[in-house]
């Protein structure tokens, strides 16, 4: 692989990472334990397993590394499996605490940083597309998130915490259909949009904003 290709395959690393940090970062604190849809695991499971796979497939499985932790690599590998045919019942004391989880994303990416030079050009193309896969995972789990459990100019806005009701999501010059993450053209440009708290706001419900011109 030339350089200037690995260069740019780590500088799209570097920038979904940003990403998906970003979209954790809307997360209050006391919401990550939340469960936004009762058939996915709970936000947790994201802040470990993007890199956890990453370190997975590339660090154990192409690098022929240990692991850097047996209990982080495997739990946040898969979470925890739902009974057979039921939605998931873990709890959010079967999860480790934020700081070590976060300590274990700094590890795997310090490590990963430093051999990416003996990474192949596939596997590094296929720990870019998982983190963008699940970088459209968050958004709309976070979307199906009460404003009174994210950092959004919105927390003041009474909602019923399921499913907000406005039908477009309008922030600056960024409009994208209700249901964006399913469509290509929208989940590009918000990811190409994306800026921390200015795109993720629903407009004001009418009642509030009776001014407001409708988007059509
Ligand atoms: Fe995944």
């Amino acid at each position: 692989m030339s350089l200037v290709l690995r260069a740019s395959i780590q500088d799209e690393i570097a920038r979904a990472r940003g990403i998906t940090d970003r979209l954790m970062a809307q997360v209050l604190p006391e919401a990550l334990y939340d469960r936004s849809i009762p058939e996915r695991h709970r936000l947790v499971f994201y802040l470990g397993h993007l890199d956890a796979f990453d370190w997975n497939i590339v660090g154990r499985g192409v690098l022929g590394l240990g692991p850097l932790s047996e209990e982080l690599d495997s739990l946040f590998a898969f979470g925890i499996d739902p009974p057979q045919g039921e939605l998931p019942k873990d709890k959010a004391s079967d999860w480790p605490n934020p700081f070590v989880i976060r300590r274990y994303v700094t590890q795997v990416r310090n490590n990963l940083d430093r051999l990416m030079r003996q990474i192949p050009e596939t596997p590094l193309r296929m720990i870019l597309e998982h983190r963008l896969m699940h970088a459209e995972t968050l958004i709309y789990l976070i979307h199906n998130l009460p404003y009174s459990r994210r950092l959004t100019r919105m927390r003041g806005i009474e909602s019923d915490g399921s499913s907000p009701p406005e039908q477009f999501l309008r922030r600056q010059s960024l409009i994208v259909c209700d249901r964006f993450w399913k469509c290509r053209k929208c989940l590009h440009r918000v990811l190409a949009n994306w800026r921390i708290g200015l795109f993720y706001d629903r407009d004001p419900p009418q009642s509030m904003n009776p001014g407001a011109a409708k988007e059509s």
